[in-house]
């Protein structure tokens, strides 16, 4: 990765036992971020081939995943790389330290069902996926009530989610990140997870945008197209518009 960091994540479980206080770490990914990382990604669509193929490129390892891996034949060997590899969804979760949700979002349910507890062991959650009734039914209804990031995080509890990548094109996200003035263009990002954040901010630069923290996760539910955030802003841009939302 381009920062020269070392991310040691640590997830401390405190019990209370007969009256002593013991720390013990659970299930930890413990990830050097200068190292490449292996990241899957959840839908190998505009979304997920992109980003993947972007990453790839930056030295990570990459699973990309759809419920018809064997679609992706071609895909993969465009990338000519043997970083770049093709698997079911299961074997994308088990795979990654770093997992990117780039499906519709009436897909959430069935991965909750399937993947949640894997999630939940994981560096990082990007969540691209935007609820649209229209297009994802209830769920999507029910998402935005309670808005997009908060109800990614209910339906994968305990998972480190990272929403990012929600209101611009994905074609875009393969050109480098520069808008026609040779400005960077920013990437909002909310998020509750120090570390997921970190890790998430690194592969957004590795991409050429430039990552923008707006907020937590609850702040998510103005990451989505349409919106004021949404659309390409640099990155002062991106905390002004910010500031005016709550
Ligand atoms: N397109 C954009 O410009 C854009 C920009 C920002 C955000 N987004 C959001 O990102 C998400 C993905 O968009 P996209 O344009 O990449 O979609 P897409 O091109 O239609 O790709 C969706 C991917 O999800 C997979 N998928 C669908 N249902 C699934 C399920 N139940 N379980 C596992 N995988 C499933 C599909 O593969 P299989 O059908 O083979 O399983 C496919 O690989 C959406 O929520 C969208 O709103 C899109």
């Amino acid at each position: 990765m381009s920062h020269h960091h070392t991310l040691i994540l640590q997830r401390r479980a405190v019990l209370r036992l007969a009256g002593c206080t013991i720390v013990a770490l659970t299930a930890v990914p413990s990830l050097a971020a200068s190292a490449p990382l292996k990241i899957g990604t959840i839908g190998a669509g505009n979304i997920g081939r992109t980003l993947g193929g972007v990453w790839v490129k930056a030295g990570h390892e990459v699973m990309f995943s759809s419920r018809h891996p064997e679609e992706l034949k071609d895909m993969i060997a465009a990338l000519n790389s043997n970083k770049a590899r093709a698997g079911t969804v299961a074997e994308a979760v088990a795979f990654a330290d770093v997992v990117l949700l780039a499906v519709p979002y009436s897909a959430m349910l069935g991965i909750s069902k399937d993947h949640a507890k894997a999630l939940a062991a994981k560096a990082l959650v990007f969540d691209a996926s935007n609820p649209s009734p229209g297009r994802d039914g209830a769920v999507a209804e029910e998402a935005l009530k309670m808005g997009a990031g908060l109800h990614t995080a209910s339906v994968l509890p305990g998972a480190r989610i990272v929403r990012a990548f929600n209101a611009i094109g994905a074609a875009r996200f393969g050109q480098g990140g520069r808008n026609s003035s040779g400005a960077r263009i920013g990437i909002p990002m909310a998020g509750d997870d120090a570390g997921a954040l970190k890790i998430a901010a690194a592969l957004i630069d590795e991409t050429g945008f430039e990552p923008v923290v707006v907020g937590n996760l609850d702040f998510g539910k103005h990451l989505r197209p349409r919106t004021p955030l949404g659309g390409e802003h640099t990155a002062d841009e991106i905390r002004a518009i910010a500031a005016t939302l709550k």
